[in-house]
């Protein structure tokens, strides 16, 4: 039987720095505010024409493979992260593949949808294949391009100020090393809330969960039978084409989930907090990663922070956190990294991995 272990690890991000005084340009925001409530100082915006969530993400995975010291021909299975895909369909999955340059046909390419917690997710789903021996070098990536979704008016302030583009990508292959790689991944959801944190336009719905909103929205909707759904007019006209977030739902939820999750990795190893050397959490605000830090018991130096540089990039945070870490010398061999999410759905998750 196998163990799963990441072989390399690589990162990208976009080189326009964008701070929160240029945010303050074009909203009613301010530095102070962004950097109370959530520890960003800036973030990275990819270059629109040129930068994609696939490309970004074909970065990333290009340093993770070089890492890993493998050839691009040997990845046998890809899957992609993200929330803020380059096409509705097909999945960036197979665009990064293209853009990678290995279209034999011999690799599948799977696309998922969870959100801050799709790395997490991903390393579950990965970890499956490999420790089976289904799969000797799975690519797993979590990019986001962020910038080109967002709402730039005030309007939208609470949600744009959060988020930033990036990518970051692992190698995962099977080792037979005693104690070592993927210990163990936890995974939840509960869709009761799941349009307090969502991108719900364009899409089918076509109105049908209007109960679940705070109060009923036109959304411009005509007596036609089809037609106007998906997208519309009014829907731009209206500003309904972009994210919305009940803010301080998300973060009551958040540092509820994030020990429960983390614990139940711990409890299901036979281990405990003081067992972690490094936690590296999905990067959604500083103050949450500071309250679970405070939970676990850790000092600053065993829990990873970058969202002061970088914001949220949603499913590419953990594994820029992670190659960030690596880079600095903060995870040594054998050490034990915690590695926990939350997010829209709402889904969270954690994983245990013995380095
Ligand atoms: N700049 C200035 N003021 C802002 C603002 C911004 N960017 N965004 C919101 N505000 C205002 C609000 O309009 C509100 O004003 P009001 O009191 O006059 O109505 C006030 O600030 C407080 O808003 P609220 O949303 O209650 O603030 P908060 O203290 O909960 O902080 C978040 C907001 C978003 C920072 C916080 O809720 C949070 O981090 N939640 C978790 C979000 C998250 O992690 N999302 C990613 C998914 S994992």
């Amino acid at each position: 039987m196998f163990s799963t272990k990441i072989a390399g690890i690589g990162s990208y991000l976009p080189e326009k720095v964008v701070t929160n005084q240029d945010l303050e340009k074009v909203m009613d925001t301010n530095d102070e505010w962004i950097q109370e409530r959530t520890g960003i100082r800036e973030r990275r915006y990819g270059k629109k024409h040129e930068e994609t969530t696939t490309t970004m993400g074909a970065r990333a995975a290009e340093m993770a493979i070089e890492r890993a010291g493998i050839k691009k021909e040997e990845v046998d299975f890809i899957i992609f992260a993200t929330l803020s895909p380059d096409y509705y369909f097909p999945g960036c999955g197979v665009l990064v593949q293209r853009e990678l340059g290995i279209t034999t046909g011999e690799a599948g390419a799977l696309d998922i949808r969870n959100q801050c917690s799709g790395f997490v997710y991903g390393l579950s789903i990965a970890d499956q294949f490999v420790k089976t021996g289904m799969y000797k070098n799975v690519l797993l990536i979590g990019a986001e391009m962020h910038s080109m979704g967002l709402d730039f008016s005030t309007r939208g302030r609470n949600v744009t100020v959060l988020f930033g583009d990036g990518a970051g990508a692992v190698v995962l292959q099977p080792t037979t090393e005693p104690g070592k790689g993927i210990l163990t991944t936890h995974l939840h959801s509960d869709g009761t809330f799941a349009e307090k944190l969502a991108f719900i336009n364009p899409g089918s719905h076509g109105g049908y969960h209007m109960g679940r909103m705070d109060e009923p929205m036109d959304f411009g909707y005509s007596d036609a039978e089809y037609g106007d759904i998906f997208v519309n007019q009014h829907m731009l006209d209206n500003g309904q084409l972009f994210p919305n977030m009940d803010g301080p739902l998300v973060f009551k939820m958040a540092v509820q989930k994030f020990p429960e999750v983390i614990m139940e990795a711990l409890q299901k190893t036979g281990l405990t907090p003081a067992d972690i050397d490094m936690f590296v959490p999905h990067q959604a605000n500083l103050r949450i990663s500071s309250f679970v830090q405070k939970k676990l018991g850790l000092a600053d130096h065993q829990v990873w922070n970058n969202i002061q540089k970088y914001g949220n990039t949603t499913a590419a945070t953990i594994p820029i956190a992670l190659a960030e870490a690596l880079e600095a010398g903060a995870v040594k061999d054998g050490d034990l990294v915690c590695l926990a999410a939350f997010g829209s759905g709402f889904t969270w998750g954690s994983a245990l991995i013995r380095w």
